[in-house]
């Protein structure tokens, strides 16, 4: 599956997205090696620091099921601006989807493609 693909599905997770309180809601998708896809959104909840993102819901989806590699993950929102992952998300991807390739886009379409190393500097050593 290419990059449009997996945007795709990421386009079809939003639609489950829980943001009653930021109303920026994304969504994600997470491919893994075996070529499975791993959807996932934001769910917000009214205690806010129990909310979580959508690309963590995605990779964890892809963990819990036993996904050994995700090799590229998707994250989208319906604005016309650019989502990028909060740190957070960014050390859990860096730890989970080291080597993926990650694309970033708003309701228009793909954005940007980045890597783990670009969202976190300097984590690749501890690894
Ligand atoms: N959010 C995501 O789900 N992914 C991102 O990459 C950026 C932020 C969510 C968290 C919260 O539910 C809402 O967007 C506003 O920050």
């Amino acid at each position: 599956m290419d990059g449009a693909g997996l945007l795709h599905e990421a386009r079809e997770a939003l639609r489950n997205a829980h943001a009653p309180y930021s109303r920026f809601r994304v969504g994600a998708a997470a491919l893994a090696s075996s070529g499975t896809v791993y959807r996932g959104c934001n769910i917000e909840n009214v205690s806010f620091g129990l909310g979580l993102c959508a690309e963590r819901v995605a990779v964890f989806s892809a963990l819990a099921a036993g996904a050994t590699e995700i090799v590229a993950v998707a994250i989208t929102t319906e604005r016309d601006e650019l989502v990028t992952p909060c740190g957070a998300c960014r050390e859990v991807l860096a730890t989970f989807a080291p080597r993926a390739r990650i694309f970033l886009a708003d309701r228009g379409g793909m954005i940007r493609e980045v890597g783990t190393a670009d969202l976190l500097p300097g984590r690749e050593g501890t690894l």
